[in-house]
């Protein structure tokens, strides 16, 4: 398989053509006409209104859009030539559409509530024939649930850490994670439908069964959706960022995948948890500490990015997405897949953008290629004749 990817090593420049963009060095301009379009970025960046008991924990929010992000992607798409609404992704969007036709819409939404929150928008979308940037209903709401999406990789063969899925926190235990805490070793323990860390703080390793199930008594009681219990990966934290679609044949060589990034957990205080947990994400989010590309054996780093595009192909994702993984330092790094984000952070500090960022590509770049990647795809664009194109020198 022939991946038009960024080579690890920074000095190795990608000559290839990628998704409709070049990607050599630092131009990227698109191989792609595209007349001015009516965009709509649809966001979510108001709080839901909160439950009849009223509680909600203190990192449920923190997967909101902020008004500087929006921003961001406003001028980003602007910069391009088109004329560009920002809209919040609620129930008043049949009515905005109806009065405010849009060409095409740039889906940033988590959605508010309910199991399939990702998948809402774009399910209203779809009803009122209006095209949208990345993912369809079907993976935003498979990829959302992270069990579901474990089920899909081990269809495929993918590797993901073994897991149960609890509804109850006196469910049985399976054997074989049963066995793995009488044999000394952890679990992890998170919400299934979650992102940002949301649900993981310091007490997600439970080494016992006591532990375990008080753990998952509180998450099924405080986010209100299954939890995710696996076996807990001890090893480096990397996740590995793409633009582009794979083709009608499922090739790869329109994917444009950045330099795989790794979380530095050497430069946290002792006592900081040593997993990508909600206080890494949102509350140190200033004193991030990351190596992009990660140093890693070049056999390792392009097996992680093998099983990025493998997952993005399983899950049926499109224009954008970024794998998580955890490398298992008792297995020589083998990556163990912990799950894909379909519609990941686009913020200036998201972890996607650093990527971007280390490969050369500005924010707006960023912004600009996954819509151009939704554009090419839903055929709203005319291929640049090959003439046309500057001759690379
Ligand atoms: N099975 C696991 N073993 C070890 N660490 C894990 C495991 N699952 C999650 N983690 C840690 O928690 C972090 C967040 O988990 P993830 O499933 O990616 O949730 P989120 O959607 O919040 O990013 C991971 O990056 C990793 O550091
Ligand atoms: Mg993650």
């Amino acid at each position: 398989m022939t991946l038009a990817t960024t080579n690890n090593n920074p000095d190795e420049a990608d000559p290839l053509m990628l998704g409709g963009l070049t990607a050599a060095g630092a131009a990227r301009e698109p191989a792609l006409s595209v007349a001015p379009l009516r965009v709509a970025v649809l966001h979510n960046s108001t709080p839901p209104a909160r439950s009849a008991n009223g509680a909600r924990p203190k990192d449920a929010l923190a997967e909101l859009d902020t008004p500087r992000n929006v921003q961001d992607y406003v001028a980003a798409l602007r910069a391009l030539g088109h004329s560009v609404v920002a809209w919040e992704g609620n129930a008043d969007l049949p009515q905005r559409l109806a009065e405010h036709p849009v060409d095409i819409c740039f889906n940033t939404c988590e959605g508010l509530r309910g199991d399939s929150r990702e998948a809402q928008v774009p399910a209203l979308l779809e009803m009122l024939g209006v095209p949208y940037t990345a993912s369809k209903v079907l993976a935003l709401a498979v990829t959302l649930d992270k069990a579901m999406t474990k089920r899909v990789l081990a269809c495929h063969g993918l590797p993901t850490p073994h897991f149960q899925e609890f509804r109850h926190p006196n469910q049985r235990l399976d054997p074989a994670l049963q066995a793995r805490l009488a044999g000394g070793g952890a679990l992890f323990v998170k919400p299934n439908r979650e992102g940002t860390g949301i649900g993981i703080h310091g007490d997600a390793v439970a080494r016992g069964e006591p532990a375990l199930r008080e753990r998952v008594a509180y998450l099924l009681d405080t986010y209100h959706q299954t939890v995710l219990v696996e076996e807990y990966i001890e090893g480096r934290d990397v996740t590995c960022g793409l633009v582009g679609n794979v083709t009608p044949e499922g090739g790869a060589e329109s994917l444009h995948l950045f330099p795989i990034s790794e979380v530095n957990h050497a430069a946290y205080a002792p006592d900081v948890e040593p997993y990508y947990s909600y206080k890494l994400k949102v509350e140190l989010a200033d004193q991030y500490a990351y190596f992009c590309p990660a140093p890693l054996p070049e056999a390792i780093a392009a097996e992680v990015r093998r099983l990025t595009v493998e997952t993005f192909r399983a899950c049926g994702c499109l224009d954008l997405a970024r794998v998580d993984f955890r490398l298992d330092r008792h297995r020589q790094l083998q990556p163990m897949i912990l799950e894909i984000n379909a519609l990941p952070g686009l913020a200036w500090n998201s972890d996607l953008t650093l990527c971007a960022q280390a490969d050369g590509w500005t924010h707006d770049e960023l912004i600009q290629s996954i819509f151009l990647a939704g554009v090419a795809r839903c055929g709203l664009g005319l291929p640049v004749p090959a003439a046309a194109l500057p001759v690379a020198g």
